[in-house]
């Protein structure tokens, strides 16, 4: 299939899009470049040894995007733009209801246009705000407690809509918990502009020493060792599942929200401690107030994917830490 992957040179996309390109399809990156940097195309080159198409553009511009769509003749859409550090979409919420949920509007109507009626979302267990339950699984009431989470939600509901209103539309809603870790090689992974805000990268950038110490948001919660716990799931497992969710959009219309996590929570002090073991380096790190916002614990129920999408994640936090840190101390300038 001809697949375009809005957001295509960001940290997700670009790992999905080696899995779908090693699968025979044909990608093209379609990126603003707000978050990313054009150099990752040449590393996926290098990855994949072939050119991939790259277009320069913002998922708002719906004109571009149908162009886009037509020229390549595109058969299904995975759309990973989007805006998603919480605390930035607290401070300016129309700037993230601009671009998530105007981009998903302009994207889905390129898409009418041209008659392509396959996407993958891009969506978060952020959706689900405070845990009522845990392990989480899709029948969880949404309640986000963020513009972020808000803004995908939306976007969730109005692809719910547009397939009641049209139900030829395949639409599969792929809610991520902790994405970590990078390709193998090292030569892609996560680089968040500035002082990361996700766990993992400040990690990793304190292993290099980028950045001095660890501030550990509160070890009061109840918890196994008092520090929160999450799903962390490898971002090449994140990537397969969406190969999984493309296939299974093949022979199914209608749309489907889907968890894509492990099952396995871990702590803070957890990851820490694997990440320092398996790499045999130090992380100084201080425990400080709590983080407003955090939920204690926060992991998924696979179930439903395991068994819709016969996909499950095969790979260990032990590799997500090595991964993390071979990606890191190989790109840190
Ligand atoms: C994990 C844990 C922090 C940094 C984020 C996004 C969410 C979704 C998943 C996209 C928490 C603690 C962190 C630090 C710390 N992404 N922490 N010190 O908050 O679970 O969710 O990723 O959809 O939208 O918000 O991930 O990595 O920020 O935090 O102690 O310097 O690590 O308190 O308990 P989070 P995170």
């Amino acid at each position: 299939m001809n697949i375009l992957l809005t957001g295509g040179t960001g940290y997700i996309a670009s790992h999905t899009a080696v899995v779908l390109i090693k699968e025979g399809h044909k990608v093209v990156l379609f990126d603003n470049l707000a978050n990313s940097d054009i150099s990752v195309l040449d590393r996926l080159e290098k990855i994949l040894n072939k050119k991939i198409s790259f277009i320069e553009g913002d998922v708002l511009d719906s004109e571009l995007l149908s162009k886009t769509l037509k020229e390549h003749k595109i058969d299904a859409v995975i759309h990973f733009a989007g805006l998603k550090a919480v605390g930035e979409s607290v401070e300016n919420p129309l700037h993230y209801y601009e671009n998530n949920v105007g981009g998903s509007i302009s994207l889905i109507k390129a898409m009418q246009k041209n008659g392509i009626k396959k996407i993958v979302f891009s969506s978060s267990c952020t959706v689900y705000g405070e845990p009522q339950y845990l392990p989480l699984d899709e029948s969880h009431p949404t309640n986000p407690i963020n513009p972020y989470g808000f803004t995908k939600l939306f976007a969730e509901n109005i692809l719910h809509d547009l397939s009641i209103s049209d139900p030829t539309w395949s639409i599969a809603v792929l809610r991520y918990f902790n994405p970590v870790g990078a390709h193998e090689s090292g030569l892609i992974g996560e680089s968040p502009k500035g002082i990361p805000n996700n766990l993992m990268p400040f990690i990793a950038k304190v292993a290099t020493g980028e950045l001095k110490s660890l501030k550990v948001f509160g070890n009061d919660y109840k918890t196994r060792d008092g520090t929160c716990e999450r799903d962390y799931i490898h971002v090449m497992d994140l990537a397969e599942g969406h190969l999984a969710g493309l296939n299974f959009l093949e022979d199914h219309k209608g749309w489907y929200a889907i968890n894509l996590g492990t099952g396995q929570s871990t702590t803070v002090l957890e990851l820490l401690q694997a990440f320092e073991k398996i790499n045999h380096v130090k992380i100084p790190y201080e425990i400080v107030g709590r983080r407003k916002g955090d939920a204690p614990a926060c992991y998924a129920k696979p179930s439903y994917a395991n068994k819709i999408l016969d996909w499950k994640t095969k790979r260990s936090i032990e590799l997500m830490c090595e991964s993390s840190w071979k990606w890191e101390s190989s790109h840190s300038i």
